[in-house]
């Protein structure tokens, strides 16, 4: 089986978050079940200057979008590439998404509508001698991929649409329309037309002939008003067509046994081999060494993360004996208001603004716990790493977070089957709660160790949900 990939990010070639994790990992967690996944990618100055000196053009375009362009092959990192190499469009400082002040770029809908045109193109056999059975877009920057197939006069491969995060719809004017170069039926309630406008996400999510998202709790909970984000009513309707399948974590990247970013490499067999990251954090972050637990936090500084609840619990975070290390970086009002804290709290809290992928994975080794105190999250990967180097997770219980993370209650502890803290979402209350709860459990170390080793034995890979993905596919492909 033959599967194209669209995303916008993929690790490690371009990443802002978990998207890229998982468009990333996926081709090597299906090929392990015979499925030969190609990926495709816009090519920003990060992924050209990955590619070999002379890449392989499969397909020109004379104008695309405003400008010549052309896509390209290559393998790197052992992923599969079609890169599509259109300077006019993605030749640019700054991010993915925006310039380097990170102000998003005011052409993205056409750069993406761009990307997705020449996904499809692909799709429709662009490409001599390939054509997929099965077309997977992820979010919005791939989402009008489906729209141009459905539309494209062909019999399109079947297509998957994949659900990242129901927050970021590539919403914009009908004015717009006119330039996608789709036929002008296409501007309907059942097209692209979303709220007068033209909705990219919407387009997608009507088009695909399945539609999953990261986890089964989320999947249930962007049908109601409240996750829905404007789009329950489409999702309720097309609910027969619905999945949630939970993201995995590329075991290998990490591994606390073998990852270079450490001071000291551990297994579940021997935790004190934590402690030496436990001080290099503690160094990094201007720590007082102390017996208490050591909380991280390793986030995009959002709403949607709930950083504002957690800038404004600093004080009695604190208070409870914990102290907190936070690597995060975007809403610069939140950064301000965290590094704040930090000067105030000195020696008990720290925090480092930026994004470090090495110090990600030191703090996942050397902190007892990491808090997500998420508003809503479709499925969150820094809980699935916490697992896995004995990080102990501390989530809002909502979407993945609550699907992956066993509470830490009466029952689940005599059990022995425990492995992180759940609490309530969107509440400082409940998250101060959760870290007297954290503080307490960690006094008895020996209940501490067996949450650790429980949540180290839990299966954070790809393998179940490889399998659910190419279930998906065969039952389209027939
Ligand atoms: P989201 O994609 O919504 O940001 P996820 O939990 O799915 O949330 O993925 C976030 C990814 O980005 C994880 O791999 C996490 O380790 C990483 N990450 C987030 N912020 C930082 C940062 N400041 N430095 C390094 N890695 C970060
Ligand atoms: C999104 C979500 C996050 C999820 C990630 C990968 O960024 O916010 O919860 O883990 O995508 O699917």
């Amino acid at each position: 089986m033959q599967v194209l990939s669209v995303a916008s990010e993929l690790f490690p070639l371009v990443k802002t978050g978990g998207l890229a994790d998982v468009a990333g990992a996926l081709p090597a967690a299906l090929a392990k079940l015979g499925v030969t996944m190609r990926a495709m990618l816009p090519g920003y100055p990060a992924v050209m200057a990955r590619l070999p000196k002379k890449p392989k053009a499969v397909h020109q375009y004379a104008g695309l979008f405003g400008g010549s362009a052309r896509i390209v092959e290559a393998r790197v990192e052992g992923l599969d590439l079609l890169v599509l190499d259109a300077p006019h469009l993605f030749d640019r400082p700054g991010g993915a998404y925006g310039d380097t002040a990170g102000r998003d770029w005011p052409d993205n809908w056409r750069r993406f509508a761009a990307f997705s045109k020449a996904a499809a193109d692909v799709a429709s056999g662009a490409i001599a001698g390939w054509r997929p059975d099965i077309v997977h877009a992820h979010d919005w920057q791939a989402a009008l991929t489906l729209a141009y197939l459905r539309y494209g006069g062909t019999t399109p491969p079947a297509t998957v649409m994949t659900v990242h995060n129901l927050a970021f719809q590539g919403q914009f004017p009908a004015a717009i329309f006119d330039e996608l170069g789709l036929p002008a039926s296409a501007m309907s309630l059942d097209g692209v037309e979303y709220f007068g406008g033209v909705g990219f996400l919407k387009a997608g999510l009507q088009a695909a002939d399945a539609i999953t998202t990261v986890s089964p709790t989320y999947a249930r909970e962007i049908r109601l008003p409240e996750f829905g984000m404007g789009l329950d009513g489409l999702l309720n309707a097309r609910a027969d067509r619905l999945h949630g399948i939970l993201n995995g974590i590329d075991i290998e990247q990490w591994n606390p046994q073998t990852d270079e970013h450490l001071a000291s490499r551990f297994s579940a067999k021997g935790l004190r081999q934590r402690d030496a990251n436990r001080r290099a954090v503690e160094q990094r972050f201007v720590l007082d060494p102390d017996s208490g637990p050591l909380l991280t936090v390793i986030s995009r500084l959002t709403w949607q993360k709930g950083m504002d609840i957690l800038a404004a619990e600093l004080d009695r975070i604190v208070g409870s004996g914990a102290r907190l290390a936070v690597l995060g970086s975007g809403d610069h009002a939140l950064e301000g208001a965290l590094l704040a804290g930090a000067a105030r709290h000195r020696g008990r809290v720290g925090c480092v603004v930026g994004y470090d992928e090495g110090l990600s994975h030191m703090l996942q080794a050397g902190a007892d716990a990491i808090l997500i105190p998420s508003r809503f999250e479709p499925c969150g990967l820094t809980q699935l790493y916490g697992l896995r180097y004995g990080c102990v997770p501390v989530v809002a219980r909502t979407g993945g977070l609550a699907d992956t993370i066993i509470d830490a209650n009466h029952a689940a502890l005599e059990a022995g089957v425990a492995t992180g803290f759940h609490f309530q979402p969107g509440s400082g209350d409940a998250l101060v709660g959760a870290v007297h709860r954290v503080v307490d459990v960690h006094a008895d170390r020996r209940l501490w160790a067996a949450i650790q080793k429980q949540g180290m034995k839990s299966d954070v890979s790809w393998e179940a949900s490889a399998k659910a993905y190419v279930g998906l596919f065969r039952s389209l492909t027939g």
